[in-house]
C-alpha cells in the first residue's frame, strides 16, 4: 500500500503465539520447591493460577520457531525481510537465537539479531521495527518475543518460582497508513540502569564467567527484588503510558485495550487504576500463562478472547517493565489480523520448517510440511 511518508507507519499484519503444551498448577509448582506458600497465595497476590512449562529440551528458539510461524500464516502473503527476536534467555550465550530461528522459518539470509531488555523487550523489539519501517531499512519486520524462564528460575525460590511461565508470541509488521488497524501510533522508551541488581541473573556472564569462583551460591538462577520491582513497575508503566497518552492525544477513557506487561495482576489494576481505565478495557493471559518475560504482551495479542472483546481500529495502550531496568509503551490502533497458534516443534533438527497453511501462502519454504497449526 502506498502512503505519504508523514503518514507511513508500521501496521501489524499477522499474529501468532506458541505455549508448550505441558500446563502446571500452582500446587505442582509448589510441590516441586518444597515452597513455603499456597495455592490462595499466590492466586490473590500474583492473580497466576497456572502457567505453560517448555519441556526438558524444547528451547527458547523453539517456541520462537512456532510463534513466527503462526504469525506468518496469521499473515497470509506477506515475506518477512528482518527478524527481531526479544528475549533474555536464548539458545546459547553466542551466538544470538535469532538466525537459526529465521533459518528454521525458511527466511533465507535475511538480516536476524536478538534484542535483550528482558520483559520489555518485545515493546522495545516493536518500536526498534516500527523505526526501521519508517526508514526505509526494511519493510516487512517479524518481531517474536520469546523467553524459557523455567530455565533460569530456581524451582526452591518461592518468590519466582511460581511466577514465571515459558512461552512465545510474535507479529508481521508491514507499512501502512496511520488509520489503518494495527498501526503503531506512538511509543515511549526508557531505561535507568541504577537498577540493574534488582533482576539479574549474578554468574555467568563476563563479570562472572563460568570456571571462575561464583559470587554468590546458586548464581546461575534468576533472581528478583520482588517488592522493590512491583513499586518501580507501577511507577514507570504509568508515567510512559501517560507520555504515550499525551503524544496520541488520547483521553484514558477512549482506550479500548489496556495490555500490560503480564508480571502480577495487582501491579496492572494498580497502574490501569491510576490511568483512569476501566476494568472491562483491561484484558491479560496472568491466570492461565503467569509472566511469560517478553512473551508476555504479544500472547494477549494473540489470545482469541482478547480479539472477541476488541474491535480492529479500536484504541489500544500497551505497557512493559523489567529488569534492566527498562520500561516501554506503544499506542496503536487494535489489528484486524487473525491470531493463529502453533504447538512447539518436537525436535529442532528434524521438525519441518512450515506448516500446511504455511507453506501455500510461503512458496519460499522448502521443507515438507507435516504438522498442523494448533488451534
Ligand atoms: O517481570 C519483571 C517485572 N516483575 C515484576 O513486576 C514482579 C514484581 N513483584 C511482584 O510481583 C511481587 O513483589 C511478588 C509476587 C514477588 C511478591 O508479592 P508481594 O505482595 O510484593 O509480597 P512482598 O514481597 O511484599 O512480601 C510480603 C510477604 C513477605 O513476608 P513478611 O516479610 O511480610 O513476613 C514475603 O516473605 O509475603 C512473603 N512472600 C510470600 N509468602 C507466601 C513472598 N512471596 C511469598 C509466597 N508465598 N510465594
Amino acid at each position: 500500500m502506498s502512503t505519504a511518508a508523514s503518514d507511513a507507519t508500521a501496521v501489524i499484519t499477522g499474529i501468532g503465539a506458541c505455549l508448550p503444551e505441558h500446563v502446571v498448577d500452582n500446587d505442582t509448582v509448589i510441590a516441586r520447591g518444597a515452597l513455603r506458600t499456597d495455592d490462595a497465595w499466590i492466586r490473590t497476590r500474583t492473580g497466576i493460577a497456572r502457567r505453560h512449562h517448555a519441556e526438558q529440551g524444547t528451547s527458547t528458539g523453539d517456541l520462537a520457531v512456532g510463534a513466527g510461524r503462526a504469525a506468518l500464516v496469521s499473515a497470509g502473503d506477506h515475506r518477512p525481510d528482518m527478524l527481531l527476536l526479544a528475549t533474555s534467555t536464548p539458545d546459547h550465550p553466542c551466538p544470538a537465537t535469532a538466525p537459526a530461528v529465521a533459518h528454521r522459518l525458511g527466511l533465507g539470509t535475511i538480516p536476524a539479531f536478538d534484542l535483550a531488555a528482558v520483559c520489555s523487550g518485545f515493546l522495545y523489539a516493536l518500536v526498534t521495527a516500527t523505526a526501521l519501517v519508517r526508514a526505509g531499512t526494511c519493510s516487512t519486520p517479524l518481531v517474536i518475543g520469546a523467553d524459557t524462564y523455567t530455565t533460569i528460575v530456581d524451582p526452591r525460590d518461592r518468590e519466582t518460582a511460581p511466577i514465571f511461565g515459558d512461552g512465545a508470541a510474535a507479529v508481521l509488521l508491514r507499512p501502512g497508513g496511520r488509520d489503518a488497524p494495527g498501526a503503531v501510533l506512538a511509543t515511549d522508551l526508557g531505561a535507568d540502569g541504577s537498577g540493574d541488581d534488582l533482576i539479574t541473573v549474578p554468574g555467568g556472564g563476563s563479570r562472572h564467567p563460568r570456571g571462575l569462583p561464583p559470587p554468590g551460591p546458586d548464581s546461575h538462577y534468576f533472581r528478583m527484588q520482588g517488592r522493590t520491582v512491583y513499586a518501580h513497575a507501577v511507577r514507570r508503566m504509568t508515567q510512559s503510558s501517560r507520555t504515550v497518552l499525551g503524544r496520541t492525544g488520547w483521553p484514558p477513557d477512549t482506550v479500548g485495550a489496556f495490555i500490560g506487561h503480564q508480571a502480577n495482576q495487582r501491579i496492572l489494576d494498580a497502574v490501569a487504576e491510576r490511568l483512569g481505565i476501566a476494568p472491562a478495557r483491561r484484558f491479560g493471559t496472568i491466570h492461565h500463562t503467569g509472566n511469560t518475560a517478553a512473551a508476555s504482551i504479544p500472547l494477549v495479542m494473540a489470545d482469541r478472547t482478547v480479539h472477541a472483546a476488541v474491535r480492529p481500529g479500536e484504541r489500544a495502550l500497551l505497557t512493559a517493565f523489567g529488569g534492566g531496568l527498562t520500561w516501554a509503551s506503544v499506542a496503536l490502533n487494535w489489528p484486524d489480523a487473525v491470531p493463529r497458534s502453533q504447538a512447539p516443534p518436537a525436535d529442532p533438527d528434524t521438525t519441518p520448517l512450515c506448516t500446511d497453511d504455511l507453506s501455500r501462502s510461503h512458496p519460499w519454504t522448502t521443507t515438507t510440511p507435516t504438522s498442523t497449526p494448533a488451534s
